[in-house]
């Protein structure tokens, strides 16, 4: 706990981004969901049992037979974490000029396809638009737009992404209706569809609760069926692997396969551990499954809907409904007083810090904002936002009540927040580590 002068000093001292403090001076930490769970008994029982072998250890075959368990996808890479996974799958599958459609890129997604010279974009279903009207699958890709794109003659699509949950479009899912339509686009324009995979399971979860054509599944069952729509995945196992490291590539296609594991080597490490340990790979196997467990997906997927209506029954303007693995504050709108290039979400980023330490992510102008490459002008991105991301099996009742209650106290004074400039700025993904001071006047 620190007292609201040591925030001061501390949050000027990053900069006023807060990936910069240090995580001590954090009480609650809403930053991410990545990595930051806790592992269970089981999974620390089967770090003991870690194989550390270079080649073809037990730990990976026990890794490399739950992926495909679970993905029938045969192929499997081990990579140390989601974003290896893809700059291997896109330096392998993507010249300059072409185009990756997804329902909506993640940032690490959309950089790793902008540095190879392609582009990313975004394919959101219009419901989405719309952040404050409820709807059960506002993570869906519009397949219309998919379709023209699949049919534009000038459009060099080498394959089309759906990303479960839509991370960067609310934490929302993706029906397996949508899923399905995809997929049928895909095969019927002879192009890859891939599924990045890192919260398969959260939306395993909503279809069984929302699509009534899967009630009643089992989540594992659902989630083969995700699979089976797709030719390949990218995955995170640091979100629905609960685990703190790690992730995978997968796919059918042996001969792609044979060009990904050569880049393996080259930078991750050999293809039966992939930058990881064997004991990481035992940790994935066994998280895997657990997050298919279904009374933990309903205790995980109802605490985040508490965080979430609480603080709308409070007036605070969310992303309706809450997303699995996150609540969404619509930071434009909770200060409207603020324009985008004022970076309303760094700026309740920062308030949220000060009022009761709480650390949480800005998903807005300065994570996803461009500069117009003709007059060099800085654009907004579509919507600011503000992530609290719930790490698993973390927190309890008590901390998320604390969170409402402050969240609520910089809502009553929210008129009183200012906008941040930018004085310092990385070429690329520069939320990470870009310095901030408060804007004049
Ligand atoms: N794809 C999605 C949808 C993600 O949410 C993430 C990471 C990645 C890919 C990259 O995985 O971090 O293991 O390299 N998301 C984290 C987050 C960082 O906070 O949402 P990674």
């Amino acid at each position: 706990m620190t007292t609201p002068e040591e925030r001061e000093a501390l949050v000027a001292g990053a900069g006023y981004n807060v990936f910069l403090l240090d995580a001590r001076h954090v009480l609650l930490d809403f930053l991410t969901d990545s990595g930051t769970g806790a592992m269970s008994a089981e999974q620390w029982a089967g770090i003991m049992r870690g194989d550390e072998s270079y080649a073809g250890s037990d730990s990976f075959i026990r890794f490399r037979d739950a992926v495909r368990d679970i993905t029938g996808l045969e192929h499997v890479i081990p990579t140390h974490q989601g974003r290896a996974a893809e700059r291997i799958l896109f330096t392998t599958v993507c010249e300059p000029g072409d185009v990756v459609p997804n329902n909506t890129h993640f940032d690490t997604t959309r950089a790793n396809i902008e540095f190879v010279g392609a582009t990313a974009l975004d394919l959101p279903c219009p419901e989405a638009r719309d952040l404050s009207a409820p709807g059960p699958f506002k993570g869906n890709m519009d397949l219309e737009a998919l379709e023209r794109v699949l049919a534009d003659p000038d459009a060099s699509v080498p394959l089309v992404m759906m990303t479960v949950t839509n991370n960067s479009g609310g934490g929302q899912p993706v029906s397996m209706e949508n899923l399905e339509g995809a997929s049928a686009l895909c095969r019927a324009h002879g192009v890859p569809f891939y599924l990045d995979a890192c919260r398969f399971a959260e939306n395993a979860y909503f279809i069984q609760q929302r699509e009534e054509a899967w009630a009643g599944t089992p989540l594992i069952d659902i989630a083969r069926e995700m699979f089976a729509r797709v030719d390949g995945a990218t995955m995170s196992a640091k979100k629905d692997g609960m685990a703190n490291i790690g992730g995978f590539l997968a796919t059918n296609d042996e001969a792609l396969a044979r060009q990904e594991k050569d880049l393996l080597i080259l930078t991750e490490g050999f293809p039966t551990y992939g930058g990881l340990a064997g004991r990481d790979l035992e940790a994935v196997a066994i998280g895997l499954y657990e997050a298919l467990d279904p009374d933990y997906q309903k205790y995980r997927i109802a605490s985040t809907a508490y965080l979430g209506e609480h603080v709308a029954a409070g007036g605070v303007p969310i992303i309706q409904p809450p997303g699995g693995h996150a609540v969404y504050v619509d930071a434009a709108a909770f200060c409207p007083h603020l324009a985008p290039l004022d970076y309303p979400g760094i700026s309740l980023c920062v308030e949220l810090y000060r009022e009761a330490g709480i650390r949480a992510v800005e998903i807005g102008s300065v994570m996803f904002g461009t500069d117009d490459p003709e007059t060099g002008e800085r654009q907004p991105a579509r919507h600011e936002l503000v992530r609290l991301a719930i790490p698993r099996r973390v927190y309890t009742q008590s901390h998320v009540d604390y969170a409402v209650e402050a969240i609520l106290n910089v809502y009553e004074r929210r008129e009183e927040m200012g906008g941040y400039v930018i004085i310092d700025e990385p070429p690329f993904l520069r939320h990470f580590t870009c310095r901030f001071a408060p804007a004049a006047g």
